[in-house]
């Protein structure tokens, strides 16, 4: 069954520019945004460039300052993102004239000539196509790059500190879940559960949490003690008054808990070599290069694809 999108389209409803909010101020710099800057200023002024699973559009935007004045860039992404949100994540940024088209709530399996105008002389994905289904999706994907063009693309890497982060993290949700904390904030969300077992459960998560965030630093648990400690606070009657804060910052929760799943799957994926690329190779890309990006020349961030279309 295919799996639903929502928990990506809130993480960018609320705000984040890309994938790795903490690494940078703005948009992707530095060895990030060098890489792409030399793939979209090798292109002519005529060029069509499509970037995929494109989120609130970060790599789009990269083409934007990057290719050549007269280059169009079309962003596709499964999940919804409202204009709003796009303006009010970009600010004075996102006044791009109408050289970028968005197309949101598009699943790339089901992309074709028809709903992107035609084929493009660059396609780019940043931590995008390895959440896709290659199998169901290169043969269309081909088609969409014109003859001699290329399929550029960083993808996560097994190796990498957020990969070791993200297992840390899951850890974090695994012991919540023990310690039934996802199971609390439903019943307070519900109104299931007197203020007095409330505060009791909450106090008695928090003791138990409290010396493990001592040892881990983990940001996960210290937003979940501070949240328990802002609420118990609180007078009882006001703590059970805010039931419907309960029931969204526990969808917050799950939604985070489901984008980590994702990324680890997707990690997993690519890191045991480089057989998720077959179907694209079968359905007729060569492989010209492959690297790794690293930050500051140091972490690594992701690794690199360049594949192309032969004439
Ligand atoms: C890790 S985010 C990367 C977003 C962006 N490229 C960046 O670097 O910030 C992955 C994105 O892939 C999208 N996605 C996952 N599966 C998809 C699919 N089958 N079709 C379209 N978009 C998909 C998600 O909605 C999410 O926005």
């Amino acid at each position: 069954m295919e799996q639903s999108l929502n928990h990506w389209s809130a993480y960018w409803r609320a705000g984040a520019q890309h994938s790795l909010p903490q690494d940078f101020e703005g948009n992707y710099d530095r060895e990030i945004a060098h890489f792409w800057s030399e793939h979209f200023s090798q292109l002519d002024s005529t060029a069509r460039i499509l970037d995929l699973c494109t989120g609130s559009g970060a790599i789009a935007m990269l083409a934007h300052q990057s290719a050549p004045p007269g280059a169009s860039i079309v962003a596709v992404d499964g999940a919804h993102v409202e204009p709003e949100a796009l303006q009010a994540i970009w600010g004075e940024q996102s006044q791009t004239h109408g050289r970028i088209e968005f197309i949101f709530g598009c699943r790339i399996e089901a992309l074709d000539e028809m709903r992107v105008g035609g084929s493009f002389d660059l396609v780019t994905s940043q931590y995008g196509l390895e959440y896709c289904n290659l199998e169901a999706l290169s043969d269309r994907l081909v088609k969409l790059i014109k003859p001699n063009g290329k399929l550029v693309m960083m993808t996560h890497a097994t190796d990498s500190d957020m990969s070791s982060t993200m297992s840390q993290e899951a850890g974090d949700y695994q012991m919540l879940k023990e310690a039934g904390y996802f199971k609390l904030l439903s019943s307070w969300s519900k109104n299931q559960i007197s203020g007095q077992d409330l505060s009791d459960r909450l106090t008695r998560i928090s003791n138990q949490l409290a010396p493990i965030y001592q040892k881990t630093a983990s940001p996960l648990l210290a937003q979940v003690l501070e949240t328990n400690r802002i609420v118990l606070a609180q007078p009882m009657g006001e703590i059970m008054a805010q039931a419907s804060l309960a029931g969204a910052y526990l969808e917050q929760l799950v939604y985070a808990q489901s984008r980590l799943e994702d990324m680890r799957r997707v990690t997993q994926l690519v890191g045991n070599g480089d057989d998720w690329l077959q179907p694209l190779l079968d359905s007729g890309l060569t492989l010209q290069d492959s690297g790794e990006t690293r930050i500051d020349g140091a972490h690594l961030a992701g690794r690199t694809w360049v594949l192309a279309r032969p004439a």
